[in-house]
């Protein structure tokens, strides 16, 4: 729907501006970009272990540390955490690309992915998961809740454990997203992964330039 145009007057020092915004209103549709590329990996009933691709996700708690994914019943991967109460979450690299959409479109009841991908299926220490030993970090999580939306059901993890290569840790002993080259998932949007773009600015801080002076 045509919202009509939107003008603003932004006052600055040498001149005015007049900024046309041309808004419209849009269905309601699951875009939000952008998305991380989350790679879950979750042992099956039979041992074997699996791994699939999940944009739908992030860090919902800081204390218990805790990150959610959003799951269809459909996935294989679904049934695996309700199993073992346990699933990891590997953070892929650029090189790693092919691997994380091959993951995200074979189901581990047909295929074996870690052979198909070659990745190296190494059992976590602190949960019943695997992890992909070739990303640059995973978090090894405990099933804490679950929750059915609709479609998708919400898992809740409990970091327990973060395992990393020590090439990709920054100053702080934490894995630096320039050192582990992460990937982005532009969602329904924009259907494509990106390269993690420039530095624009310290969080937590450039923002302070626009508090009014007291
Ligand atoms: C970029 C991308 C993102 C995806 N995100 C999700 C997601 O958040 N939730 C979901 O249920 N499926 C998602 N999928 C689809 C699953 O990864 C796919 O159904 C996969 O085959 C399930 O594997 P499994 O049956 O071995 O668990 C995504 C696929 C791609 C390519």
């Amino acid at each position: 729907m045509f919202l009509g145009n939107t003008p603003t007057v932004m006052d600055g020092d040498w001149s005015i501006w007049i900024v046309t915004m041309t808004r419209v209103a849009l269905e309601p549709a699951t875009v939000l970009h952008p998305h991380p590329v989350l790679l879950v990996g979750t042992y099956g009933v039979d041992g074997k272990a699996n791994l699939m691709n999940a944009a739908w996700g992030g860090i919902c708690c800081s204390k218990p540390p805790c990150v959610a994914i959003s799951l269809r019943e459909a996935t294989l991967t679904y049934h695996n955490i309700l199993h073992s109460r346990a699933f990891s979450v590997g953070i892929p690299s650029r090189e790693h690309v092919e691997i994380a959409d091959y993951v995200g479109i074979v189901s581990g009841r047909d295929r074996d992915k870690f052979a198909d991908t070659g990745l190296t299926s190494v059992r976590s220490e602190k949960v019943q998961a695997p992890i992909a030993a070739e990303l640059p970090f995973t978090l090894e999580c405990r099933l804490l809740q679950h929750h059915c939306l609709g479609l998708h059901t919400l898992f809740v993890g409990e970091i327990l454990g973060i395992v990393a290569d020590a090439d990709v840790l920054g100053d702080k002993g934490l894995p630096d997203i320039e050192k582990t080259q992460a990937i982005l998932y532009g969602g329904f949007g924009s259907n494509h992964y990106f390269a993690v773009g420039e530095k624009l600015g310290r969080a937590f801080s450039i923002g302070k330039g626009l508090k009014p002076n007291t």
